[in-house]
């Protein structure tokens, strides 16, 4: 890993020092977890002293930001416990952080698992884990148990606080740990990170969905909403400020109902007014507005606002009214377009960007067209298109007309080519306009050429060097290649 968030484990480390390992366990959290972190160092390290060589961990995370920042905190952990993290998968210790979105990405879990029993064969210490969204479905830990033993330890996203707990009970057993929660109405605060940027992080502010979309399994893995206290946002924004960071990502499945089961009640919108506040702090993003409830409150914040960054993520699923019914999204074209339009006169520059779902079942012709229509009428810089993927137990799964695949495709890749010729010309838009992009990494093809975020979240190549990283840079867009930019510093 690139950077530690030092401040945060530093103080950490310290707790961890002072843990006594001949008393039992404390029974409060976070501190039994900095002694079962104690305990996994010591086991780390005497099997590193027989093997010679420091003991090695190695995660592989699918899916979104939320597991992304779920894996970074995997990363904290087993770098207290004196795991050193390397990037390929021949390591003592692999982890798979699972997505469940859609069936494909278990399908990848499962080819690589077999993958991973070749590699174990040859280095029977090998530990395997499995984590995440996938975890959370019976099917699949019953599947596992059945055809894939060789797995050394499984658990759910409501207890990945407890990992250094499960990696203990692991590197003392031989059995197959299992400890999956149904829910969870806990939030662990103060756990080791490990950022992968120096210079911006993800920050939880929301676990959790609460809206049953009937198509989505995440109400079912990711459990009912619960908001992180503001406080604890703001102090860990804060700290990642004093490190360093210059842009954070709020995440949560929907963040437009943050705080609305906090003992004292706030709106995201207050929210992101005091994170605003926050000196140091360049720019804040924030990952998924429901469009049901994206407040008039939030339009004029953003509007207002210094550092919010010129983009919003709004997941349009389909443009049918009909459909958007069955999929008990709580809002219809209308008032989609309109809301699309409100935020349009409040912010003409903003880039839109979405999320659509092609083939849902009982979608016609028609509502496809419908779907078609809203892309035209808004015009996103860029659209996550997906095919509706089956996930057993949501509504949707046993609905009538699922659709054929054939039908699907063909609608898919008009849906594609509709979205994509729409987002080239709007991502184009900026041609020859001097923007701020914050520099992220040197290209991997040419390293002459440096790479940087507008705030409008397309990425900028230019000329450049590594010094630049982490850095607020003025560039001027050159020339658009379709959906990112060729520059020039310009100061
Ligand atoms: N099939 C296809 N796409 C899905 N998504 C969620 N569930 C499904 C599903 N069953 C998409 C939605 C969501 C994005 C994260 O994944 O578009 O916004
Ligand atoms: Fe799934 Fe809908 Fe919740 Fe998004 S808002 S996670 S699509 S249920």
């Amino acid at each position: 890993m690139e950077n530690t968030t030092l401040l945060f484990n530093d103080e950490i480390e310290k707790i961890i020092d002072a843990m006594d390992l001949s008393q039992e366990a404390p029974v409060e959290e976070p501190q039994r977890q900095y002694w079962f972190m104690k305990k996994a160092r010591q086991l780390v390290k005497e099997q590193s002293e027989k093997l010679g060589r420091p003991l090695t961990a190695n995660i592989t995370t699918f899916g979104c930001q939320m597991n992304a920042r779920d894996s970074e905190k995997l990363v904290g952990i087993l770098e207290r416990m004196g795991y050193v993290e390397v990037s390929d998968e021949n390591a003592d210790f692999v982890i798979y952080n699972t997505c469940t979105v859609r069936e494909n990405a278990n399908l990848r879990v499962y080819g690589r698992l077999g993958y991973l029993h070749s590699l174990k064969k040859k280095n029977p210490h090998m530990m395997i884990g499995l984590c995440g969204c996938m975890m959370q479905e019976p099917q699949v830990v019953e599947k596992l148990k059945k055809s894939y033993s060789f797995v050394n330890l499984i658990f759910g996203t409501h207890n990945i606080y407890k990992f250094a707990e499960l990696v203990v009970s692991s590197l003392l057993s031989n059995r197959m740990i299992i400890d999956i929660w149904k829910d969870t109405d806990k939030i662990v605060e103060d756990l080791p990170v490990e950022r992968k940027y120096p210079f911006k992080s993800g920050v939880n502010i929301m676990f959790g969905c609460n809206n049953f979309c009937s198509y989505c399994i995440v109400p079912y893995v990711r459990g009912r909403e619960r908001s992180r206290n503001p406080k604890d946002i703001i102090r860990e924004i804060e700290r990642l400020v004093k490190d360093g960071v210059v842009e954070v990502m709020l995440l949560g499945q929907n963040v437009n109902s943050y705080g609305k089961n906090l003992e004292e009640p706030m709106t995201f919108a207050q929210l992101l007014t005091e994170i605003e506040k926050i000196e140091g702090l360049k720019r804040i993003r924030f990952m998924t507005s429901h469009p049901k409830d994206l407040s008039d409150e939030l339009i004029e914040v953003m509007k207002n606002s210094k550092k919010i960054c010129k983009h919003l993520h709004l997941p349009l699923q389909s443009g049918s009214s009909d459909i958007l019914q069955k999929m008990n999204r709580r809002y219809d074209k209308e008032k989609y377009l309109n809301l699309v339009e409100k935020i349009r006169t409040a912010i003409p520059d903003i880039s839109l960007t979405t999320d659509i779902i092609v083939g849902f079942p009982g979608e016609t012709e028609e509502d496809f067209l419908e779907t078609v229509d809203v892309v035209k009428k808004v015009r996103y810089d860029s659209a996550f298109t997906f095919i509706y993927s089956k996930r057993t137990g949501t509504p949707a799964a046993v609905m009538e007309n699922q659709i054929p695949e054939d039908v699907v495709k063909d609608r898919f890749n008009r849906l594609l080519e509709t979205v994509q010729t729409i987002g080239r010309e709007m991502s184009a838009r900026d041609t020859g306009k001097v923007m701020e992009v914050l520099v992220e990494e040197q290209n991997s093809q040419d390293k002459h050429l440096m790479t940087g975020r507008l705030s409008n979240n397309l990425l900028v190549h230019f000329e450049g060097d590594t010094s630049l990283i982490g850095q607020l840079c003025q560039v001027r867009l050159d020339e658009c290649r379709g959906f990112y930019y060729m520059g020039t510093k310009v100061g």
